[in-house]
């Protein structure tokens, strides 16, 4: 070793040995709440049909109800060019009429560079993006948009892309920055932001968010720089090292609005001991197995027993179809509707309740009376349920008709899930 090179060698031992030294910064740990509230101002909430079309174009599902749309033309229907955002096709009489300002059915305050939106946290994706002035005003509709233009704050990340498309041609894509985002008063100064320059006509019709807060895991994350994927670090990846826990909690109520916590579990939001499941995180979902339920109590087991993921993005409870026939096989009247795409029965039905494995130690248990998801017609003389069939589609997808009877905790130190029972 040169002289020259030693003598850097030592400098550079210094130098680590004085960062080592130095007092860490004090970061004031802590926690935080957002609320998820109903907007008064809200004509309507989701039918049971826009549910399924939902979850089953998230997720990219091919199979029956999506099956079922296609053979009477519902789906094509639905599915716009994203480029072609004057056309608004109502062939199957399941569109929204064109929604007034602020239409979104759930409220989470976000502030993204000054400027408030109402995101949806969604624990079934990682991309934060939200409807901007990029888009065309016919398809911002009654959406809020952000005007990268108006934040003082936003930089623009040149050349990168974010896209998020669905097995039957739906999807949302944009351009890509960095903002200061402030959720429940706790900021990230450098979050990475997306916004949509092109949305298909299922988020334009979705008017209950102006965008989401994906709450996965980072590598889900569909930034890209021009080239290769770049996965951007989400939310809550970012304020999880300033959080007293490294955790957020989903605490629904019945009606669908709640809290989402950070940093902290309230041990008085359930009953009895926290049940703590590891996660399969591989694919980036909140991901666990699931091959076990019971109907009113009675345990069986679920023949197909795909894993299961805990999405606060969706709606229903959608479980494998075996469990959603045994399920529907104890309920007086109910059939598989394929016009309204999933099960219906009588509203004076008697529901049992169902419980659904998570993990291999823990039944999560919905009780009946929480279990229908909408009324089908004007009288309310016909139920759907909140919970139906995946159509083999080979992943379980547990949404909102779970997490009103459950108290969630996702941990993202030690990947694992918390489960308590909400009282009732
Ligand atoms: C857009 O949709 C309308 C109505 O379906 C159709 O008439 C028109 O040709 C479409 N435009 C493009 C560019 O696809
Ligand atoms: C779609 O059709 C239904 C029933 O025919 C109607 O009530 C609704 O207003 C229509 N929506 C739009 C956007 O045209
Ligand atoms: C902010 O985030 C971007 C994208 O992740 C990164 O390239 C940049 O270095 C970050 N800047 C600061 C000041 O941390
Ligand atoms: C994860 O962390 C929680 C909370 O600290 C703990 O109770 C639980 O046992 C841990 N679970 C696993 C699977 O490590
Ligand atoms: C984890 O998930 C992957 C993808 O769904 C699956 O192939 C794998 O078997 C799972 N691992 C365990 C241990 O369940
Ligand atoms: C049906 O239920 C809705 C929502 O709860 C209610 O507003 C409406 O009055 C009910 N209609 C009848 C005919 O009972």
């Amino acid at each position: 070793m040169s002289t020259i090179s030693a003598r850097i060698c030592l400098l550079v031992a210094l130098l680590a040995a004085v960062v080592l030294a130095a007092p860490a910064p004090k970061i004031q740990k802590r926690s935080f709440k957002v609320p998820r509230s109903l907007n008064p101002n809200h004509p309507r909430g989701l039918n049971g049909m826009d549910a399924m079309r939902k979850v089953y174009q998230k997720f990219g599902f091919t199979g029956g109800f999506i099956a079922a749309q296609k053979s009477q033309g519902g789906i094509e229907a639905l599915r716009i060019n994203a480029a072609n955002t004057t056309s608004r096709t109502n062939t199957t009489g399941t569109v929204a009429a064109n929604p007034g300002p602020n239409a979104a059915l759930f409220l989470s305050p976000v502030n993204v560079g000054g400027q408030m939106l109402n995101l949806d946290f969604d624990s079934g994706s990682s991309d934060l993006w939200m409807f901007s002035t990029q888009l065309p005003q016919s398809s911002i509709g009654g959406h809020a948009a952000f005007d990268a233009t108006k934040s003082t704050t936003f930089k623009a990340t040149t050349g990168a892309q974010w896209s998020i498309s669905y097995g039957d041609g739906s999807g949302a894509k944009g351009v890509v920055g960095t903002d200061v985002v402030n959720i429940g008063g706790v900021t990230v100064q450098n979050q990475t932001v997306e916004l949509a320059t092109a949305v298909s006509q299922s988020f334009i019709q979705d008017t209950n968010t102006d965008g989401l807060v994906g709450l996965a895991f980072s590598k889900l994350n569909t930034v890209n720089d021009g080239t290769k994927k770049t996965p951007a670090k989400t939310f809550f990846d970012n304020v999880m090292p300033n959080l007293d826990m490294p955790v957020f909690t989903a605490d629904l109520d019945p009606d669908g609005t709640g809290v989402y916590e950070f940093g902290k579990i309230d041990q008085s939001k359930f009953t009895g001991q926290m049940a703590w499941i590891p996660v399969n995180a591989t694919t980036g979902f909140w991901q666990f197995p699931s091959t076990k339920f019971a109907v009113g109590g009675q345990m069986m087991t679920n023949t197909a027993g795909s894993q299961a993921i805990a999405d606060t993005g969706t709606s229903l409870l959608l479980v494998d179809q075996n469990v959603a026939d045994s399920y529907y096989a104890k309920v007086q009247g109910a059939q598989n509707n394929a016009q309204v795409g999933g099960y219906i029965y009588p509203c004076s039905a008697t529901l049992p309740d169902m419980s659904v494995a998570i993990g291999d130690t823990y039944m999560a248990t919905i009780p009946g009376n929480m279990i229908t998801f909408a009324t089908v017609d004007a009288a309310n003389t016909t139920c759907f349920g909140g919970i139906q069939g995946n159509g083999g589609a080979g992943l379980q997808i547990y949404g909102d008709t779970m997490f009103k009877a459950q108290f969630v905790a996702f941990n993202g130190g030690n990947q694992s899930l918390g489960f308590g029972a909400k009282p009732t």
